[in-house]
């Protein structure tokens, strides 16, 4: 899978899944450019990234910034979004509506306020992949919050694939990812969440980033692919 002279915008490029998938396109040729919202984690990211990555700190929220980080980046052939917060589970009794809609404040609509506007410096060829997660498919009792904003993000794509087109938009569906998303919890907390559900799978183990990085260079380099989902997830609709 080659990506030898392609531009790559990561916006989530810091952390986790987003960072491996920085790592992963720049080892298959691309030049990448990474923003998140801290700038201590964008610091961080370039740290560890070759010295022609470059990064910017973006709150995707924030609809002027998002503009004028477009407008500087100039044109490019893949966007891949992976900017979230951890999820948090919420029964629907008593259910606080702030904090449910607040949930898709940076995953749904900051994905669709930067499509907004990065669609239209995206060269012919390129692509936009979104990420959803497995909750879409097998939530669980207090996911319904969670499982709602996977669903949504999927029919984003979809949706944006037609009025889009040519430019492919795919959606990448991780199940549970070994990710410091999850450091909120401690250390302790968090391996007994990875057995847990490890333990439910058919393939015996969570998702590692670089795990997940291959799924989005697959959309990337897939010409023929738009408008998909793809589950990577150990099995977890099987489970
Ligand atoms: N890990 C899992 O188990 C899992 C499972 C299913 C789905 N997912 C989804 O996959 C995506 C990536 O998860 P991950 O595990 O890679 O998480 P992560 O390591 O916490 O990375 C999240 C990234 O989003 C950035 N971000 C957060 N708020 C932002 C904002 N307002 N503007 C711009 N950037 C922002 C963070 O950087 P800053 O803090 O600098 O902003 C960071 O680079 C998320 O949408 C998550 O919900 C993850």
């Amino acid at each position: 899978m080659s990506l030898s002279n392609k531009r790559v915008v990561i916006i989530g490029g810091t952390s986790g899944i987003g960072l491996a998938t920085a790592h992963a396109a720049i080892d298959a040729g691309a030049e990448v450019v990474v923003a998140s919202s801290r700038q201590a984690s964008v610091d961080a990211a370039l740290g560890g990234l070759p010295a022609e990555t470059t990064g910017h700190t973006l709150d995707v929220l924030d609809t002027e910034a998002v503009a004028a980080f477009f407008e500087k980046a100039g044109s490019f052939d893949h966007l891949v979004y992976t900017a979230g917060e951890s999820l948090s589970l919420m029964p629907v009794d008593g259910m606080d509506m702030d904090k449910a809609r607040a949930f898709f404040e940076v995953r749904f609509f900051g994905a669709l306020n930067v499509v907004s506007v990065a669609a239209r410096y995206i060269r012919p060829s390129g692509s936009i992949t979104l990420t959803s997660g497995s909750a879409r498919t097998r939530p669980g009792a207090g996911w319904s919050v969670a499982s709602s904003l996977c669903g949504a993000t999927t029919s984003l794509a979809g949706a944006l694939a037609v009025e889009l087109a040519p430019t492919r938009v795919n959606v990448v569906e991780p199940g549970i990812v070994r990710s410091p998303l999850w450091n909120g919890m401690s250390a302790e907390d968090q391996q007994a969440m990875y057995d847990q559900q490890a333990a439910a799978l058919p393939i015996g183990r969570v998702g590692e980033v670089h795990d997940v990085a291959q799924a989005f260079l697959y959309a990337m380099t897939q010409s023929f692919m738009t408008g998909a989902s793809i589950p990577v997830d150990g099995g977890a609709l099987l489970a």
